[in-house]
């Protein structure tokens, strides 16, 4: 008999210990039952048709709080603001005016010779008609806010250029955080286009209300327009008594049509 090492019995003990976990593992004992394989996951199946994104919520706006607390302090700003060349030629800034509490804001593009002469917003001829429009809705030019994108007259009337817009907006965006009103008029293309974003034209985008900092924006057509092109008068009225539906003011009743009879 030959002597075997307290190794070798130790590779026996581990051996028989194996082969014991291996049958009781094959007899299936509850709790020894072997692992059950786990499948590898599936490479994802690429869709045939990749589906429409869903529709991304508005990004939140994320601004600075505006510095100033009131109307006043705007216009005085804006009175001695040079944040733009336009500040070179104007002779009054024209900040806007209208009733602290306006439910209804105006927003026109930029002063002109007379806004610039007398530092208030649409009293030319673009005005007389806006100021004809306002009253058709039944209300009084003082009961509204009116102001424009740009607060300094571009020379000659010309477009208003981006760098100027994005230079004065904040002053507008003020206004309204401090007005907060239920509704924007916002009149014509450059008045949109500045508020919107988008560059459509305004014959597709007015007529809908769209939403602003918590307002609701109708587009419209610009007064000035409305004097070259009396025939748009009408969809400009349709615009404008949306904005009443949503006031709740009263809509005109329609001019009855004369009958035989009261001719
Ligand atoms: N046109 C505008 O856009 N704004 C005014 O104030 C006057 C005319
Ligand atoms: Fe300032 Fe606006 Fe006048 Fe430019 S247009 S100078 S940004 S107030």
């Amino acid at each position: 008999m030959s002597a075997r090492g307290p190794q070798s019995q130790a590779a026996d003990i581990a051996r028989q210990a194996r082969e014991l976990l291996g049958q009781v593992r094959e007899s299936r004992w509850p709790g020894f039952a072997p692992p059950a394989k786990q499948a590898a996951p599936k490479p994802a199946l690429r869709p045939a048709h990749k589906p429409a994104a869903p529709p991304r919520p508005p990004a939140p706006v994320i601004e600075a709080p505006s510095p100033w607390s009131s109307l006043e302090q705007i216009a005085q700003v804006v009175s001695t603001c040079t944040k733009c060349p336009l500040h070179a030629t104007r002779t009054h800034t024209v900040p806007g005016e209208g009733a602290v509490k306006a439910r209804l804001m105006f927003i026109g593009e930029a002063p002109g010779v007379d806004e610039d002469r007398l530092g208030r917003p649409f009293v030319g001829a673009a005005g007389q008609l806006l100021d004809k429009m306002i009253k058709g809705m039944g209300l009084a030019r003082d009961q509204v806010f009116i102001a424009n994108i740009l607060k300094c007259r571009p020379p000659g009337n010309r477009d208003p250029q981006d760098d100027e817009v994005a230079a004065c907006i904040p002053y507008l965006r003020a206004q309204i955080a401090l007005i907060r009103p239920e509704v924007i008029c916002s009149l014509g293309r450059h008045a949109t286009h500045a508020l919107l974003e988008r560059k459509d034209p305004i014959g597709k985008l007015r007529g809908r209300f769209f939403e602003y900092r918590g307002s609701r924006l109708m587009p419209t057509f610009h007064p000035s327009y409305l004097l070259r092109t009396p025939a748009d008068r009408k969809p400009a009225w349709k615009d404008l008594q949306q904005i009443m539906v949503l006031l709740g003011l009263p809509l005109p009743l329609p001019t009855p049509r004369p009958t035989e009879e009261n001719n």
